[in-house]
């Protein structure tokens, strides 16, 4: 087995286990904000009426939902490897409405320039190769088209001590109060603390060919959502 095989697979497994009790996770650990950072996701996503999205890393479908909500008629598919997260998400209201599709974010099943915006939360941490996730999703978004991505971002001035003990601390425990899976929220953890500041990450999409790229910081500066655009003249 390769190490992207077995970091893909750790992942994947974990998400199957979390996903009954994903969704109540996140309101808690967010103190229930997360859902604002989902529909700026999709407002930066500038989707015209019929768009084709792609939301990659669906999981239990957050973004996707918000995009149906936004354009009724979005033609949209949620992508995940995980097929626990996709099940529960089919179960949630207007489940029906969405496609449901498993997939890798390093190797897409889908056509060059085939959506008119991809989104994605929370999934460049779990990869293992950021930049060819980037460069899948910058084939599959036709010119002209936007990709946002939602993450979490590493602790950075004075609130970071108390940003670090949360992380260390709380989510942990908080995991196992209402998960019962401390060591998914220690995973959550250390791929935060771990992971590429916002300045990095931005830099990553332009050398990975995007440009208009800019991003957003909120809450205390632990969560990003980065914007960009393949250029037109790229087909
Ligand atoms: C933290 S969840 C985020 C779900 C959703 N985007 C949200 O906003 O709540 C991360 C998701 O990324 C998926 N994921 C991680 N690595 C992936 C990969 N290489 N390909 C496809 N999905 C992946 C996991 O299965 C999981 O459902």
């Amino acid at each position: 087995m390769t190490t992207t095989e077995s970091k893909g697979n750790r992942v994947r497994v974990m998400f199957d286990e979390l996903a009954p009790h994903y969704d109540l996770m996140n309101r808690i650990m967010t103190l229930g904000r997360d859902q604002r950072w989902r529909r700026y996701v999709v407002k930066q996503a500038d989707l015209k009426s019929g768009a084709r999205v792609l939301d990659l890393a669906s999981g239990t479908g957050d973004i996707a939902f918000e995009v149906l909500r936004k354009v009724p008629d979005a033609d949209v598919i949620a992508g995940d490897f995980s097929l626990g997260m996709m099940q529960k998400g089919r179960t949630r209201p207007n489940g029906e409405r969405l496609r449901w599709v498993g997939c890798d974010a390093m190797k897409l099943p889908f056509a060059d320039a085939s959506f008119d915006a991809v989104t994605f939360g929370y999934l460049l941490r779990n990869v293992e190769d950021i930049d060819l996730t980037l460069r899948e999703c910058f084939r599959v978004v036709k010119p002209g088209g936007r990709v946002v991505c939602l993450d979490t971002m590493p602790p950075h001035g004075v609130t970071a001590p108390f940003v670090r003990a949360y992380f260390r601390l709380a989510l942990p425990l908080l995991g196992r109060i209402f998960a019962g899976n401390p060591d998914a929220y220690t995973y959550l953890s250390g791929s935060t603390m771990g992971f590429h500041d916002p300045e990095t990450l931005a830099e990553m999409f332009r050398r990975n060919g995007f440009s208009e790229v800019s991003f957003r910081m909120f809450m205390f500066r632990t969560v990003a959502v980065h914007q960009a655009r393949r250029p037109l003249a790229t087909l």
